[in-house]
C-alpha cells in the first residue's frame, strides 16, 4: 500500500496550508506523528510550520543537522491537542501571568491554566506513548522553560517558538 496516500487520508484538507506546507509537513513526520499534529487547531499547525521553517535557518547558520529539531519543532506545542486554547484564552493568559508574576501557575486545577503552563509536560507524555526517542521528549517538554541555558538546539526551538 502506498505510504503517501495513507498519510494524505489522515491529513484533514485545510484551504489555509499550502501544498507546500502540507507537503513539509508529511516528509518530516510519520503517520502517529501525522495524526497527533492534526488535531492541532489550524492556527496551531501554522505557528508550528513556521517555528520549524525559522529552525532549518537558524541550524544553516550553525551548521547544525537539523533533523530532529524540525520534528521538535512541529511536535513541541502537541500538548495542546486535547484542551485547545483559543486566542482569547491565550491574550488573557499572557496578561494575567504578566500581572500577577506567576501567581496564576497555583490555578492549574483550572484545565485551560494548566495546559497554557504545561503544555510541554503534557505533549512529553503524549508523544512516550509513540516510543519516541528522549531527545525529541526532552526538547518537546522543555520547549518554553527558560531555566535551561547550556543547551544549542533548546535554544534554537525556543528562540525560534517566541518569534513565530
Ligand atoms: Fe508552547
Ligand atoms: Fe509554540
Amino acid at each position: 500500500m502506498n505510504f503517501y496516500r495513507i498519510k494524505q487520508f489522515y491529513w484533514a484538507i485545510n484551504s489555509t496550508l499550502t501544498p507546500s506546507s502540507i507537503h513539509f509537513v508529511e516528509s518530516n513526520l510519520n503517520l502517529n506523528e501525522l495524526k497527533l499534529f492534526n488535531k492541532l487547531s489550524i492556527s496551531e499547525k501554522q505557528h508550528c510550520i513556521n517555528v520549524a521553517y525559522d529552525v532549518i535557518g537558524e541550524c544553516k547558520l550553525k551548521n547544525l543537522k537539523p533533523d530532529l529539531l524540525i520534528k521538535a519543532a512541529l511536535l513541541h506545542d502537541i500538548g495542546k491537542i486535547y484542551k485547545k486554547l483559543n486566542i482569547i484564552d491565550k491574550s488573557f493568559m499572557v496578561i494575567a501571568d504578566n500581572l500577577s508574576n506567576g501567581y496564576f501557575k497555583k490555578f492549574s486545577n483550572i484545565e485551560k491554566i494548566n495546559v497554557y503552563y504545561n503544555h510541554g509536560k503534557i505533549g512529553r507524555d503524549i508523544l512516550k506513548r509513540y516510543n519516541e526517542e528522549e531527545r525529541l521528549l526532552y526538547l518537546v517538554e522543555n520547549h518554553s522553560n527558560f531555566s535551561i541555558d547550556d543547551d544549542i538546539e533548546l535554544y534554537i526551538l525556543r528562540k525560534c517558538d517566541s518569534r513565530n
